[in-house]
């Protein structure tokens, strides 16, 4: 296992191994973090040469050189943009010529952003409410947490948490103003909801979650990335995600199906009349989990689910 202490990667052996009968020579790691996919991925493939994103500077920073990783500090929102410039093709659509043998997106927080108090993730560390994953971002969580009227962080806490209490938990946080820090919202939260509940999971673990996932916008983000990836993968290569959670999974599982399904006429057309054919297609039968092992070693793999597809096509 990668010892690393920025991030232990999670089903490393299970990338590699899905890459290997696609014998790549360029990829995109679209999540770099500490690094472990990057060279989990050099290591098993020689000729390989890697272009590896990531929108928060600590990971760009604490990268170390090599001539086979170009670095790009980046949103993989804009993948569209930097692919095209990768394979040299125009964005118009009219010369697209999909380059690149991978895509591989690790999406949601590194642990060295959750462990660091000061970027403001953990509710279980006092810290600034910040939560940007990219520094130069306009939001941060503080303006949410005390600015934002209660509908619209109700609204924030119901999309993004699929919490059950947002309004409750929205009107006690509202009402708390100023609050001053990270172990200060959680305290609110806790003290918002029944006793029931705080006896089970921590009650700002799903708060926290919601609050992240609108700073950084990353469900947007991930349906542009995974279009763009999916664009500029060429055909026999691979695009392959692993989430966290079920609003992530659900845009990748969602986006996978519909390129694999191909024609979309009633079923009792004779023959195909929307003319539409299958961009992808699924190499594994199911979604990969990691093993009971990794695990053990790496609870933080345990939520995991790594979806791959294939592009097809000439
Ligand atoms: C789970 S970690 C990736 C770990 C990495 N695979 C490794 O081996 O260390 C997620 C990383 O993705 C980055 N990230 C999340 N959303 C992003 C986005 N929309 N664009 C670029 N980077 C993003 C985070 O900043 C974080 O560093």
């Amino acid at each position: 296992m990668d010892q690393n202490p920025y991030h232990v990667p999670v089903m490393t052996a299970e990338v590699v191994e899905l890459l290997r009968p696609v014998e790549p020579r360029l990829l995109i790691d679209a999540t770099y973090g500490g690094g472990g996919h990057t060279r989990a991925l050099l290591e098993a493939f020689p000729g390989l040469s890697i272009v590896a994103l990531d929108q928060d500077q600590d990971a760009i920073a604490q990268a170390p050189a090599n001539p086979r990783v170009r670095l790009i500090h980046a949103n993989f929102a804009f993948l569209e943009t930097i692919a095209a410039e990768i394979c040299g093709g125009r964005v118009d659509g009219s010369s697209v010529s999909p380059c690149v043998d991978g895509v591989l997106f690790d999406i949601g927080v590194s642990s060295h952003q959750i462990d660091e108090p000061e970027r403001g993730f953990s509710y279980r560390r006092r810290g600034p409410i910040d939560m940007r994953m990219d520094r130069d971002a306009e939001l941060g969580a503080d303006t949410i947490i005390n600015e934002w009227g209660v509908d619209d962080i109700a609204d924030v806490l119901w999309r993004f948490g699929e919490e059950r209490l947002a309004r409750r938990i929205a009107r006690a946080i509202v009402a708390a103003r100023p609050i001053r820090d990270t172990a200060h919202l959680a305290d609110v939260v806790k003290a918002a909801v029944p006793a029931a509940v705080r006896r089970r999971k921590h009650p700002a673990r799903k708060v926290f979650q919601a609050i992240r996932i609108a700073v950084n916008n990353e469900l947007d983000s991930l349906e542009s990335g995974l279009e763009a990836a999916i664009r500029w993968t060429r055909p026999g290569g691979r695009v392959m995600v692993i989430s966290y959670h079920s609003l992530e999974d659900r845009i990748v599982k969602r986006r996978f199906a519909a390129g694999t399904s191909g024609c979309e006429c009633p079923p009792d057309f004779p023959v195909c009349t929307c003319g539409r054919v299958a961009e992808l297609r699924s190499p594994v039968r199911k979604p990969l989990r990691p093993s009971d092992e990794e695990i053990a070693t790496n609870p933080r793999a345990r939520s995991a689910v790594l979806r791959v597809a294939e592009k097809v096509g000439a």
